[in-house]
Order: C-alpha cells, then structure tokens, then sequence
C-alpha cells in the first residue's frame, strides 16, 4: 500500500496526516506556492483525496485533473463540498464520516438553543465587563412553552429531537416525507412548520436542493416570537434575510454555528446583541474531531487494502457493490 499516493487538499489535523503518512504518499496541494503546477506533475499518479468539507472543495475541474483517482475521503458528515455527481460518473467512491459526531453536534445544538433563549453569552459578557454592580442583568426568553419545528429529521434531528422531548416542549418536524415509525407531527410544508412553531431548528444537508430554503417567507411565519437555530450549513438560510428579519423585529432572535460564506459573518449579525454566534462548532470536540478523521484514514485504508470503503455516502453505493 506505500506506494499508494493520496492528496490532501486542505490542512487536517496532525493526527490524521499522520496516520496516512504512515500508509501513503502524502501531497499537501495547501502547501505549494503554485497547486497549478503540482497538480500537473503529480495528479495523473493521485490514486486517493482527503479533504475536509470548509476548505477542501473537490469539483470537476480537480477531477479532471486526478484521472486515476479511485476514491475521495471527506472530513465531516455533510458533503456538499464534493461535487458527487461529477465523482460518480468518473467511478470515483466518495466517503464522509457519518455516525461518530451525531451525538456531539445534537448536544452543541440544545447549548445554543438555550444559550440564545436564555442570552447566555450576553450575561456572560454582562458580568465580565462588570456591568452587574450597575444593576441586574434584563430578563430573557424562555424555552417553556415553545413549540419546536425541526427542519431535517436525520441521524442529528433524530439525536436533537430525542434530547429536546426530555425538556418537555411539543416537537414537530418537516422532512421530505413523513418518516416511517417517527411520532412527532409532521408538515409537509416549511412554511407550516414554520407557522406551528416558536423555534426552528435547521438541520438538513447544504448543496444546491437546499439553498436558501429557509427564506423571508418561512422566517416570517417563525413570527415575532420565534427563534432560528442553524447547525447545518449557512447556504440553507437566506443570510440577508434573516439579517433583516432580525433587524425589523419579524423574528426574535438566532443562535448560528454556520454562515453563507465562513470564516467571514457579516458585520450586521456582529452588531446584534439578540444573536448567538458560534465559530461552526458542532463536531468540534478533541474526542470527535479524532474519530472522524480516525474515520478518514480507516476509509481511505479499507479500500486500497481491501476494496470496500467504510462508510460511502448514498449517491455512490453502487459502484462499491
Ligand atoms: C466539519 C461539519 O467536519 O460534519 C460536518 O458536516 O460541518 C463539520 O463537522 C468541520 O467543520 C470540519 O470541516
């Protein structure tokens, strides 16, 4: 397997590039002053990619350049960096790390949800800056009695959902289908939930089938009371939307993990103070983040040793039997 050559296409955490250092030949594309060029001399022998899904986008144009490329490992259970589509119809298996950060980004997801509600950050902030000998800190929201709508019952909606029903608060759900053996309500519709419900919690996949699902419309029927929690993928929600929704009041508040163009969060949410804003957070434990790179390296391993990847995602099933 040593002679096996794979590229990374963005840093990862030291651990992984060590454990594929010890099976691999390595290429950092980061590391070159010009990727051009060393995709040119090395791409036709690159056999296998790791990447990770903020900064290590796999499209058609570094496909093409990869002409033996078998297989493409990504970093994180979300796979909208990769253009699957183009993989698939090269034969080229794509796998993610699905099932080792369920939990984590379920328990990051109820923090927020109660650090928005309660302005936990806020109150913190108010302490520190020694503003409680001036006076006590303005009462906040509350979860009690809110009715909660979540958008996507996934692994993660499911974990979330199974969380948020120990708290005691009605939880409603809409999906693409109503899902077999699930008791919650369900809507057919975003908009619906959107209307039955005081909070909602985006928890669907990012990609082109949900841009900007959560737009004007459904922020103005969450209505003034509601609150929008988005752990998923910036792209779902219509950022300039929501920025003017929370501006003129038409919701109360959000708690975000993720933005439409990270690293960089617009300046107006920066401003407000009914916002939580959370650097893209969910999986982001040392425990997690090592069994999903962990997970990395076992998929890239399984398949040059013995031709079965671990965990492919849907769209390339059938090229792995
Ligand atoms: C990323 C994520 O893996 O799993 C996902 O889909 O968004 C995260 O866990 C993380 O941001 C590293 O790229």
């Amino acid at each position: 397997m040593r002679q096996v050559e794979i590229l990374i296409t963005a840093p990862m955490m030291p651990s992984v590039v060590e454990a594929l250092e010890e099976a691999f030949v390595l290429h950092r594309l980061w590391e070159h002053s010009d990727p051009g060029e060393l995709l040119r001399t090395i791409g036709p022998s690159i056999r296998g990619v790791a990447t990770t899904t903020l900064f290590g986008r796999v499209d058609s144009g570094l496909l093409d350049q990869l002409p033996a490329l078998e297989i493409v490992a990504s970093f994180g259970v979300g796979y909208d960096n990769v253009d699957v589509a183009a993989a698939a119809e090269r034969g080229v298996v794509v796998t993610n790390t699905p099932g080792v950060l369920d939990d984590e980004v379920a328990d990051l997801t109820v923090g927020l949800l109660i650090a928005t509600l309660r302005q936990i950050p806020q109150a913190d902030r108010f302490v520190r800056e020694g503003r409680w000998t001036e006076g006590p800190f303005p009462l906040s929201s509350t979860l009690r009695g809110r009715r909660i709508g979540m958008v996507g019952l996934g692994n993660i909606g499911k974990a979330v959902a199974r969380r948020l029903a120990a708290f005691g608060v009605p939880i409603a759900y809409h999906a693409r289908s109503r899902q077999p053996g699930v008791a919650l309500d369900y809507y057919p519709t975003i908009t619906a939930l959107a209307e039955a419900s005081d909070v909602l919690i985006v928890l669907v996949p990012g990609g082109a089938a949900t841009k900007h699902l959560i737009d004007g419309n459904v922020l103005a029927a969450l209505g003034p009371n509601g609150v929008l929690i988005n752990v998923s993928r910036g792209s779902v929600v219509d950022q300039r939307a929501l920025i003017a929704a929370l501006q003129s009041g038409a919701i109360l508040s959000a708690g975000l993990d993720v933005y439409e163009d990270e690293p960089r969060v617009p300046r107006e949410l920066m401003e407000m103070s009914n916002v939580v804003l959370l650097p893209h957070i969910g999986s982001a434990s040392v425990e997690t983040r090592d069994a999903m790179g962990a997970l990395v390296v076992e998929n890239l391993r399984s398949w040059f040793e013995r031709g079965t990847p671990m965990t492919p995602v849907a769209e390339v099933r059938h090229l792995v039997g």
